[in-house]
């Protein structure tokens, strides 16, 4: 599939149609006198105490010769000291992800996948699809029962939940095509880390006691993250305590020593299947040997002056980035001001038509024909506008996805690296839910993925995000589950500008797109793009949910008086982790305040 940059001038068609709806909200004031800008910082202003627009004053880390922002501190260090080492983006994106594999084993991996969008600084865009594949015994209705109900937890818990991983193949591949250190450097961090040990932070800790009775019940007989060996103790992980993966360390040994086939083949091949058959999951040493990641054409889209690069299907997060950002680019969302609400509004109803587009055409590729370019053209998006209006809230249920001539884990995780020669890697990598589907391999000492769940186990029948998806993303042997993940690069003027990406599910491309456009519409320095508080709608449930702080009273109150449902969240959206290019050439990493997550520059 060739999926082709659509000039901005195309666009003009688009803008025609939403001029004719009317671009200036009834209610909006005009935000320009209440945003000052200064040397690139931004600054609120607001009579209404009420909103907070950031998490927190967390500021970005400036480098001048590289960048790594990733979910752990200790990961980011690898990245970092790999490019100092002489390695290049990938090489320092290889090792992160295999360090990430070892000190964030609630997302990191290599018992999971992911998508790699690297763009090199000669401006050449790649896209590399390592997303776990079905196994070939899986079937569409395999977590049906004989009346067609689901039977509930199978695709997300223990090992039916389980597809093929595909993060190692994608790592060699990377690496074999970009890298520049050798194979053996790049893995020895990750192996260090697993053998010798690494303090555990808080979140660390926290995240594995909550998991300890699940590793006793799924795992029987196994020790694996567990502070104490006694099922029945409750002794608990606390900060500082060191974990030690001597097995991880020897599976990672095998890779390192046999590239692909340290994992796909032989020993850790044999132990993956060994434990399936233990625990009556599907994937066989057949599977795992004919798993191969896939290079694609990247999307490439204009918007403006910049040039956004993302990661097609298999993921959705390419198409209903694109998709999202050009139905809002008519507007002057800068001029209302940051999460005011006309510019809220149309952000929400962009999302709305987003998803389900998504539910209704996105798959494998490699299985059904998605209409990429359609679906992001300014035609049929001016189809799916018509029924836009200022006064009311559109009707989910009267939202379909369109006609074309198809709560929350945050366990997936995102890292950006941008090198000094300027190439940089986006990688979004997950096992779908926190730890997976919670088996670990005996005898390898890792977690196994629950992304099955990421398929459409029944059409119509929401996921552990609340995604309805169907036919296109229905199960089927050595079939690739449709995902959110949105590894992203933008150019400006043709030149790198912003490495950008997050976990969060369902909603990742809501994240991306509203931290892609507080830099480049509302003027946030990246860092203040990250910090700043979130919002998520996804066509169903019909509701938009929303970080504390993040909608004035006022924009609450116009809303909610157009017919808008308004959730407070109790918890975060997005992990981002980034990098944006200044002006002046130096690099601003900016790592998520809400976790763990931390930039590392020199
Ligand atoms: N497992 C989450 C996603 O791929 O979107």
């Amino acid at each position: 599939m060739s999926i082709r940059l659509v000039p901005y001038y195309c666009l003009l068609g688009f803008a025609l149609a939403v001029a004719s709806c009317k671009t200036q909200s009834p209610t909006t004031t005009t935000a320009d006198t209440k945003v000052k800008q200064s040397q690139g910082v931004y600054q609120y202003r607001d009579e209404d105490p009420t909103i907070k627009p950031f998490f927190s004053d967390r500021v970005g880390v400036t480098g001048r010769n590289g960048m790594v922002a990733s979910a752990h501190p200790e990961a980011s260090q690898v990245g970092l000291a790999i490019l100092k080492a002489g390695g290049n983006a990938v090489d320092a994106a290889v090792a992160v992800q295999f360090a990430l594999a070892v000190v964030y084993p609630g997302a990191g991996n290599i018992g999971g996948g992911g998508f790699m969008v690297y763009r090199d600084n000669a401006g050449k865009a790649y896209s590399l699809d390592y997303r776990e594949k079905a196994p070939g015994r899986a079937t569409q209705n395999m977590y049906l029962d004989s009346l067609g109900n689901v039977r509930p937890g199978l695709s997300i818990s223990g090992h039916l939940a389980s597809g093929v991983p595909g993060s190692v193949d994608g790592m060699v591949e990377a690496h074999k095509r970009f890298g520049k250190l050798t194979w053996a450097q790049v893995l020895q961090p990750a192996i260090d880390l697993a053998s010798k040990g690494f303090p555990l932070t808080e979140r660390d800790a926290l995240g594995l006691s909550r998991i300890k009775t699940d590793l006793n019940t799924i795992n029987p007989g196994k020790v694996y993250f567990l502070k104490s060996a006694v099922p029945t103790d409750t002794v608990s992980w606390h900060k500082g305590d060191l974990l030690i993966q001597t097995d991880l360390a020897k599976t990672l040994q095998r890779i390192q020593a046999q590239g692909r086939a340290g994992f796909y083949e032989g020993e850790t091949a044999r132990l993956l299947a060994e434990e399936m058959v233990r625990g009556k999951g599907l994937i066989t040493e057949e599977d795992l040997k004919n798993y191969h990641s896939i290079w694609r054409d990247p999307i490439l889209a204009a918007y403006k002056n910049y040039n956004v690069i993302t990661m097609p299907p298999t993921s959705s997060g390419g198409i209903a980035l694109v998709q999202m950002m050009r139905f809002t680019e008519p507007y002057p969302l800068r001029k209302w001001g940051w999460n005011r609400d006309s510019t809220v509004q149309v952000m929400i109803e962009a999302e709305r038509r987003v998803y389900a587009d998504r539910a209704k055409f996105l798959g494998d590729p490699d299985f059904v024909k998605v209409p990429a370019t359609q679906l992001m053209s300014p035609e049929y998006l001016r189809t799916r506008w018509t029924d836009f209006s200022w006064a009311k809230a559109t009707d989910s249920r009267a939202v379909r996805g369109g006609t074309i001539p198809g709560y929350e884990s945050l366990e997936t995780t995102h890292f950006s690296v941008v090198d000094k020669e300027g190439n940089a890697v986006s990688i979004t990598t997950t096992l779908n839910g926190g730890y997976g589907s919670r088996v670990v391999i005996g005898g390898a000492g890792f977690f196994m993925n629950n992304e099955m769940d990421d398929f459409s186990i029944k059409p119509g029948s929401p996921n552990m995000y609340g995604l309805i998806g169907n036919q296109a993303n229905a199960i089927a042997p050595h079939k690739r589950m449709l995902s959110s993940m949105t590894p992203t690069i933008l150019e400006k003027d043709g030149k790198l500008f912003m490495v950008v990406g997050t976990p969060g599910g369902s909603t990742i491309m809501t994240s991306v797109y509203q931290t892609i456009l507080n830099v480049i519409e509302h003027g946030m320095t990246m860092q203040q793009s990250v910090n700043a508080l979130k919002f998520h709608h996804q066509w169903l449930p019909d509701k938009t949910i929303f970080e504390n702080g993040a909608f004035s009273s006022t924009t609450i109150e116009t809303l909610k008086s157009r017919g808008y449902i308004l959730e407070q969240l109790s918890n975060t959206l997005g992990r981002m982790d980034c990098v944006l290019v200044r002006p002046d050439g130096s690099y601003e990493g900016a790592s998520d305040p809400r976790a763990d997550n931390t930039a590392r520059g020199y």
